[in-house]
């Protein structure tokens, strides 16, 4: 039995709600290796010596470089039938349902709202921003929903550099008191129905922050205000820091990434023990090799 069944199933033993299993296969390596992307860049950024004529952008939009996202192999929002958006295809319906569903939480629950989607792993690499990254990609083309992308992994925050935008002020900005209003580090894409916030300033006792009940405020605001989004966390791993741990509590759902052939049994063990008592926790299995016999879109 797989490490995925054997957690898949203690899953169904240990929690009172059954959790979705969600183990779709999240593609191929990239074809460009993502670590060789340009340093952060400013996707409005004029090219050396170039005077801009151009008006500046509103403060609170950015662009997202999709030729570039999809050139690192990511889903982009045009529909388009990559072996990668098929696949988010299939992970995303489970947790679109459970979103809508009230009797799972729905976004009226006050406590978990089940649109609060958080995306985490045992360790560093296994590929949560990538799963984040690409459900919120995926979603997007979604009718009848809008996304918000946080990059709640404040340590590392690694979202701007991925989708080649800078960075300024974000989450921490506000539950440092920094800023009042999510209005204020909301920010708009080139991808009509995704929005992005994120990490904003390192602090000392993030922990502490993502605990607080202005935490809890705000993610109760995110959730509530409108109904039809769907919000993607990006966290820190949870075997690392106890921010996730808590981050974790505020959520409707879990997605953990599995790395294939790297997360260990034990240590995908010791992160669900992490999770003990949150609702709907589901397993996303990534960077799994595919047999060269098998065809992209296998499953038809
Ligand atoms: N399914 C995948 N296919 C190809 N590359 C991937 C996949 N998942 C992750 N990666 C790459 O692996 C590296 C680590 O992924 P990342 O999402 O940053 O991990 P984490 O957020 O868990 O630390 C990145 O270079 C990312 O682009
Ligand atoms: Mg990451």
């Amino acid at each position: 039995m797989s490490i995925i069944e054997n957690a898949a199933r203690r899953l169904e033993q240990v929690k009172q709600s059954p959790s979705v299993r969600t183990d779709a296969r999240a593609g191929e390596p990239a074809k460009q290796t993502p670590a060789r992307l340009p340093n952060l860049a400013n996707a409005n950024a004029q090219p050396a010596g170039q005077t801009s004529v151009a008006p500046t952008p509103p403060k609170h939009h950015v662009e997202i470089d999709l030729e570039r996202l999809q050139q690192m192999g990511m889903v982009v929002s045009n529909g388009e039938r990559s072996a990668v958006a098929e696949e988010f295809r299939v992970i995303k319906r489970p947790l679109l349902r459970t979103a809508a569903a009230p009797s799972r939480g729905g976004a009226g629950n006050p406590r978990n709202p089940a649109n609060l989607i958080m995306v985490t792993s045992s360790l560093p690499g296994e590929g949560k921003t990538f799963c984040a990254i690409n459900l919120a990609m995926s979603i997007a083309t979604e009718k009848d929903y809008t996304v918000l992308l946080v990059d709640a992994d404040v340590a590392r925050p690694s979202i701007p550099k991925a989708l080649g935008i800078s960075a300024e002020i974000g989450m921490m900005d506000i539950l440092c008191g920094d800023r009042k209003d999510i209005a204020d580090v909301l920010v708009h894409t080139n991808v009509p129905s995704l929005s992005l916030i994120t990490a904003g300033k390192g602090h000392r006792y993030t922990t502490e922050l993502l605990a607080s009940q202005d935490m809890a405020t705000m993610v109760a605001e995110l959730a509530r205000r409108y109904p039809d989004r769907i919000v993607i966390f990006d966290s820190p791993p949870l075997l690392a820091t106890t921010e996730a741990q808590v981050l974790a509590m505020h959520m409707g759902q879990i997605v953990v990434v599995v790395e294939a052939e790297r997360t260990t049994q034990s240590q995908l063990q010791e992160a669900l023990r992490h999770l003990d008592g949150c609702p709907n926790v589901s397993l996303l299995y990534n960077k799994a090799r595919r047999f060269s016999t098998e065809t992209a879109y296998g499953y038809y």
